[in-house]
């Protein structure tokens, strides 16, 4: 039974996708030494009925890597155990984005193999932290980017871009949301710099623009996609006045004819406060295509498609616990229960465990 499109292709950048629901990047801490393995490629390969699967964050260099047991994409092992991850969606019939990640101020010096200071455009500690090895720490105060090392981070993202296709990616989704580095650099309330980097908007903007530059002239603008999360205020970021910079940010992406925009529509922790923003304008204003983030389950996403509010959904939990949700959503399906203490965690227990609705 077909309601409306959500189940049919979709033509993204140069791809043609099987249908319009999206796996969310999600971080799953199930790469030991920053490594895909089997268990990455299982976990995958199961999902690989989503029209896309955004893989989840992925450091582009050590400096960029927030904590131990996330995966990389800047050392030959991490290219050849992606490399077998992207395989295994292909021969599943499957297209998938690799989350270009750098962290920024969101790290401790105590989970970084140097020990170095997290860095960030001003030196102002985010208010999140993280649990790793059983003990939970905010995240130490950065020390500021300084203006020449800039270039480096740029070429972080280039080379990145670069080792992804060489992976087997059949694109990139550069991460520019919820709170990590990009994002730092957009918002004010993380972002005091007095260069050409900081205070007005179009300065705030400049990093993203050069990244964007980079990693569409080494994959074309037909395999970048854009995430951003205009008032997730995780780890703290927040801006004075985000419908006013992410008109400018949506327009600047306009230009560029991305493959697709991604859009977290809202703060995804429940307990952090709602910023009013105005959701169907960013989706008017933009005119590619436009991935809706955040709470989505069938009957929203349906609704949404209907209404034309978004081109594709994109879905976090559900996926972790479905690993068929297309053909869930489809049959209109029981839903298998998300086992919380296992969504961070080690091993195949709550990650690669879950039936799909044939073996039930
Ligand atoms: C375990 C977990 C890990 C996540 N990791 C990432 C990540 O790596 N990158 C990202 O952009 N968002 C990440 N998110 C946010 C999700 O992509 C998504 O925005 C959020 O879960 C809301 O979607 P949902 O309501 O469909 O779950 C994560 C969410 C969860 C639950």
């Amino acid at each position: 039974m077909t309601e409306t499109d959500l189940f049919e292709p979709i033509a993204v950048g140069r791809y043609r996708f099987t249908n319009r629901m999206v796996m969310a990047a999600m971080t799953r801490n199930r790469s030991p030494n920053e490594i895909p393995g089997d268990l990455n490629v299982e976990y995958y390969g199961q999902r690989a009925t989503a029209g896309l699967i955004v893989a989840e964050s992925t450091a582009i260099s050590e400096q960029g890597l927030g904590w131990r047991d996330s995966p990389g994409i800047y050392n030959a092992a991490q290219i050849a155990g992606w490399r077998r991850v992207t395989d295994a969606i292909h021969r599943n019939g499957g297209h998938t984005f690799l989350q270009l990640w750098h962290c920024g101020r969101c790290t401790h010096p105590d989970w970084r193999s140097d020990k170095s200071a997290p860095v960030a455009p001003s030196p102002i500690r985010s208010i999140g932290g993280m649990t790793m090895a059983g003990r939970w720490e905010q995240h130490a105060e950065p020390r500021m980017l300084e203006l020449e090392e800039l270039p480096g981070i740029v070429a972080q993202y280039r080379q990145a871009t670069a080792n992804a296709l060489a992976a087997g990616f059949d694109g990139v989704e550069v991460h520019s949301g919820n709170g990590y580095l990009i994002d730092q650099f957009l918002q004010d309330a993380s972002n005091q710099r007095t260069d050409q980097y900081g205070g007005s908007i179009e300065n705030r903007c400049r990093l993203l623009w050069e990244v964007l530059d980079a990693v569409v002239g080494i994959a074309g603008a037909d395999r970048v996609g854009i995430h951003i999360s205009p008032t997730n205020v995780h780890h703290g970021i927040s801006d004075s006045d985000p419908e006013k910079l992410f008109a400018v940010v949506s327009e600047g992406l306009d230009g560029y004819g991305l493959a697709y925009l991604n859009v977290v529509e809202g703060a995804t922790d429940p307990t952090e406060k709602e910023i009013p923003f105005d959701w169907e304008r960013l989706r008017r204003r933009y005119r590619g295509i436009y991935i809706a983030n955040n709470n989505y389950d069938r009957v929203r996403a349906l609704a949404a498609r209907r209404h034309n509010r978004a081109d594709m959904i994109s879905f976090g939990r559900l996926y972790i616990a479905n690993p068929d949700l297309v053909e869930r959503f489809r049959r209109d399906g029981p839903l298998n229960e998300l086992k919380v203490p296992s969504i961070i965690a080690e091993g195949a227990n709550g990650y690669t465990d879950y039936p799909a609705l044939s073996l039930l």
